[in-house]
């Protein structure tokens, strides 16, 4: 395989596995945290509890996924530079680490939820704004 061949799939793998990651946990946080009408708190505690543990057969992978590529992608076309471009991705990136921990370090589970769909909606908007600081 060629090195810019290389590049773009894991450009590709990047951009896909990110979507679902951050795709996912920005649904969760926004809309699947609300108790649908009509349900008690038990019950809607019990729909998410079942849709976000059948989610994360998919998404915990995509995670890794997306971290292991960006990792790729930063040694492999920025590492050493230190321009706006630079910074706007580790800025992006460090939100996308954070989003992991916060769920760890943090039993309210609605509040971590909006602020871990919070960071990765951050870590998106700097990743697509990077290229174009300089
Ligand atoms: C987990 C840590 C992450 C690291 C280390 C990382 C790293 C990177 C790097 C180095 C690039 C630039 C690739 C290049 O110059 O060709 C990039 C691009 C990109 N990243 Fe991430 N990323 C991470 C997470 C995310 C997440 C969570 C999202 C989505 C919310 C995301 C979305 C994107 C997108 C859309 C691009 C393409 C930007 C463009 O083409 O201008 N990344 N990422």
């Amino acid at each position: 395989m060629t090195a810019i061949t290389l590049i773009i799939t894991a450009r590709i793998v990047h951009v896909v596995s990110s979507t679902i990651w951050a795709g996912f946990v920005i649904i969760a946080g926004v809309v699947l945290v609300d108790a649908p009408h009509g349900t008690t708190a038990e019950d809607a505690r019990r729909v998410r509890r079942s849709a976000i543990n059948r989610a994360a057969r998919v998404v915990a992978p995509a995670a890794i996924v997306s971290l292991l590529s960006g990792l790729y992608l930063f040694s492999a076309l920025h590492a050493g530079a230190r321009t706006p471009t630079e910074i706007a991705l580790a800025i992006g990136a460090l939100a996308a680490v954070l989003s992991f921990f916060i769920k760890a370090l943090n039993g309210r589970v609605i509040a971590s939820g909006r602020a871990a769909a919070v960071l990765l909606l951050v870590s998106g908007v700097a990743m697509a704004a990077a290229r174009f600081l300089y």
